[in-house]
């Protein structure tokens, strides 16, 4: 089976994404995975540690390849393969409410976005897992240094050892690799991840219901909701 994974630039539902594409890759024979990343999914996933684990997903033969949207041009070639029947489904996990809103209005401007208009045309079956659904959740954070815990030491270990040199007196999550090194090097304990509690706004729950009803494209609650999409698509294309 061939399946084309678009990944943007959410935290929320990153890691649960990669776990389940990991699992799917490991336990269905067979299987390929073709990444197309958005502009702040290749930063955003960058910035969780995962970019190793998606060269393993997607190492880069054919039809298992990263398009990442930083290197395609404006009218994004790529997606012409959702035409050409390449893929047997599109699944996006996790879709922004950035994303998510443009789908809902027919908008096509990114690598994630252009990837849905083009499989709709050309009749693959889109799956989208939407972060903001409704009500509050709750989204693991990149690592950052807690203020009131750091004793700006002379000498700061992990900004010593960062090994892109990602740390002064804050971050810069643009040049963190999610490696998670600063937080073991701080004696004190100054440097964590964890989670924030975000409240979903009207108008982005709106959006997942307008795509709820669009021709092509089923809305899957949460990233465990793929296992059994593959699973079933696999048994009706008898793979
Ligand atoms: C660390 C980090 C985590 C983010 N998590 C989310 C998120 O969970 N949901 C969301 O809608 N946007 C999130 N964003 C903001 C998006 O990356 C931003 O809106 C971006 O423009 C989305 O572009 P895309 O939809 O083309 O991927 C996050 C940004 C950063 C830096």
């Amino acid at each position: 089976m061939k399946i084309a994974w678009g990944i943007t630039g959410a935290g929320h539902f990153l890691c649960e994404s990669f776990e389940i594409f990991k699992k799917l890759k490991e336990t269905a024979a067979n299987l390929k995975v073709t990444a197309f990343v958005s502009r702040a999914g290749e930063e955003v996933l960058r910035m969780y540690g995962l970019a190793d684990e998606l060269c393993r997903i997607s190492p880069g033969s054919y039809l298992e390849e990263c398009f990442f949207e930083r290197e395609q041009g404006a009218s994004i070639p790529k997606a012409g393969r959702f035409l050409l029947q390449k893929y047997d489904a599109l699944i996006i996990s996790p879709a922004t409410s950035n994303t998510t809103a443009k789908i809902a209005y027919g908008i096509a401007d990114t690598i994630v976005t252009n990837a849905v208009a083009q499989a709709v045309k050309g009749g693959v079956p889109v799956f989208i897992v939407p972060v903001d659904i409704a009500g509050t959740i709750e989204s693991k954070m990149p690592f950052f240094i807690d203020r009131e815990i750091c004793m700006r030491c002379e000498i700061c270990p992990p900004a010593e050892n960062c090994p892109n040199r990602a740390i002064t007196d804050q971050i810069d999550l643009l040049k963190c690799i999610g490696c998670g090194l600063c937080v073991r090097l701080c004696s004190y304990g100054a440097i964590r991840g964890g989670l924030a509690r975000l409240k979903v706004r009207d108008a982005d729950a709106k959006n997942v219901r307008i795509l709820r009803e669009l021709e092509g494209i089923t809305v899957l609650d949460n990233p465990q909701g793929i296992s059994g999409i593959v699973a079933k698509s696999m048994q009706k294309l008898k793979y």
